[in-house]
């Protein structure tokens, strides 16, 4: 049997790691986004707390549709650690997310958060898929007032089938949630991912990917 040492080791980098998994608790009240500092650390430095402000805290604008005039036909307006320096170490963050009828948010997911979506206006499907072997689809129709939930680092989406215009308000459980956008990141990497590789991965002939690389 393993000794009780390595067992305890063991339990606390599993412990550690799921800690680590998450944007870090706060140590204080806040700790406001220093502009002005060149320290590098994992978040941003804090502005001396007596300096700190209402306007620090505070956003306006959310009420302004998104521009949703792309091949998409969608927009996410990510309101994140850039934009409200007071979210430095809270672990939150938010977006707007405005979409034509058939319009799409494309699949993509959020290294560093989990989204919880809130549908305002007009119908959409989304959907999440789990991780491999399974990549199981898990997917519902939203109404005026749903709510769901995507997992952190899932691939999901979110598709107006609507006959108006779609909004929907998300909460992102990071400052800085990230997000990657699967077609972008496979077929719009700069440089490129080699064709003959995506060509491989994708089981499809090298000048299909040519093709959607062009388009990214
Ligand atoms: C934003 O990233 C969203 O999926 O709504
Ligand atoms: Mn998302």
């Amino acid at each position: 049997m393993a000794s009780p040492f390595l067992m305890l080791g063991l339990f606390a980098l599993i412990t550690c790691s799921i800690v680590f998994a998450y944007d870090p608790s706060p140590l204080q009240d806040f700790c406001v986004k220093d502009p002005d500092s060149s320290v590098l650390v994992n978040g941003f430095a804090c502005k001396d707390p007596k300096l700190v402000e209402a306007n620090d805290f505070f956003y306006s604008g959310l009420n302004i549709r998104g521009n949703t005039s792309n091949p998409v036909g969608s927009r996410v307006t990510l309101i994140n650690v850039d934009l409200i320096p007071g979210l430095n170490t809270l672990g939150v963050s938010l977006a707007r997310v405005d979409y034509d009828p058939w319009g799409l948010n494309p699949p993509h997911l959020h290294p560093r958060a989990t989204e919880v979506l809130t549908l305002v206006r007009g119908t959409l499907q989304v959907g999440f898929v789990t991780s491999n072997p399974e990549n199981r689809l898990i997917t519902k129709v939203l109404q005026k007032g749903d709510v769901f939930v995507f997992p952190k680092g899932l691939v999901h989406f979110q598709r107006n089938i609507g006959h108006g215009n779609a909004l929907a308000f998300s909460a992102l459980s990071s400052q800085n949630p990230g997000i990657n956008t699967v077609a972008n990141v496979v077929f719009g990497s700069v440089p490129d991912i080699s064709a003959d590789i995506l060509a491989k991965a994708f089981q499809v002939d090298k000048n299909v990917v040519l093709n959607i690389q062009s388009k990214f």
